[in-house]
């Protein structure tokens, strides 16, 4: 089997790669830091691992990308990369955001449709996306980054409802964790006051769950529990909830 995962190069995406090694998977990495790919590349010799180091929010990547991996026999498409920004939305920088949209977003779109394309010809094939417990609401004051998780979350929903009805061999799953002490928290400014999960803890769980054909990854007792009882919450009220736990997690 061979796994093509997006951002490779550390926290989740490095921890699912790490998973896939020991498991014999073939691996094609993506991420824009070359060193942190190579230092896998280096450490799991058992395994064939190409090494892809893209810029994700660049439009003509994703061609390039596809191009040159469509026909590698690729089982398993993990989309990962992605990143967020905390502020309110007025503050926060229009061109990071763009990027972020086209990370989180774009790329996921563009791998998710070219891929599945060819896993439904072949009638096999896994796809996991990987959105956030953020994709369950909106998120005040990290906007768009709950924003870009929902696009996530539900076009991974409606693609598994479309598989099931031509009852496909294709799977897709999403995972959507809580806190992961991941480099997360530096890119987007912020800082985590609750406990987080581990990547590597994550990452198994969700590939584990992905091998099951679930749809739905939701790695903590705690996320299930919160995801389940936010639908009896008034939005206003889950608003102002969701917005304190933001506020506190803004770097000063
Ligand atoms: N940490 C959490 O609490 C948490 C919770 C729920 C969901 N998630 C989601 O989990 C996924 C992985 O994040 P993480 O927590 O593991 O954070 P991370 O440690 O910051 O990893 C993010 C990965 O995305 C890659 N990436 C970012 N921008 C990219 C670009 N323009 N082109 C290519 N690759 C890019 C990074 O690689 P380079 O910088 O080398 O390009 C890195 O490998 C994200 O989609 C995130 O939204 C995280």
């Amino acid at each position: 089997m061979r796994a093509l995962i997006t951002g490779a190069s550390s926290g989740i995406g490095y921890s699912m790669a790490k998973y896939l090694a020991v498991k014999n998977i073939d691996l094609i990495l993506v991420a824009r830091r070359k060193n942190r790919l190579l230092e896998l590349k280096k450490e799991f010799k058992n395994i064939d691992i190409e090494i892809i180091p893209l810029d994700l929010s660049i439009e003509d990547n994703l061609e390039v990308l596809v191009n040159s991996t469509i026909d590698k026999d690729i089982d398993i498409l993990i989309n990962n990369a992605g990143f967020g920004l905390f502020g309110t939305f007025d503050s926060t920088d229009l061109e990071t955001e763009m990027k972020m949209i086209d990370v989180n977003i774009r790329a996921v779109h563009y791998l998710t449709k070219s891929f599945l394309k060819k896993f439904i010809k072949e009638d096999k094939g896994y796809i996991l996306n990987v959105a956030s417990s953020a994709g369950f609401m909106a998120g005040p004051k990290l906007s768009t980054y709950y924003a870009t998780k929902n696009y996530c979350l539900r076009l991974s929903e409606a693609i598994y409802q479309e598989l099931k009805e031509k009852k496909s061999n294709v799977h897709i799953s999403v995972l959507c964790p809580g806190p992961v002490d991941t480099e997360f928290n530096t890119v987007a400014h912020g800082v985590f006051k609750t406990k987080s999960a581990t990547p590597e803890y994550v990452a198994k769980y969700a590939v584990d769950k992905m091998f099951k054909n679930k749809l739905l990854i939701i790695p903590t007792i705690k996320m299930k529990m919160a995801i389940f009882l936010i639908r009896f919450v008034p939005t206003k009220l889950l608003l102002h909830i969701t917005s304190n736990i933001q506020e506190r997690k803004i770097s000063k």
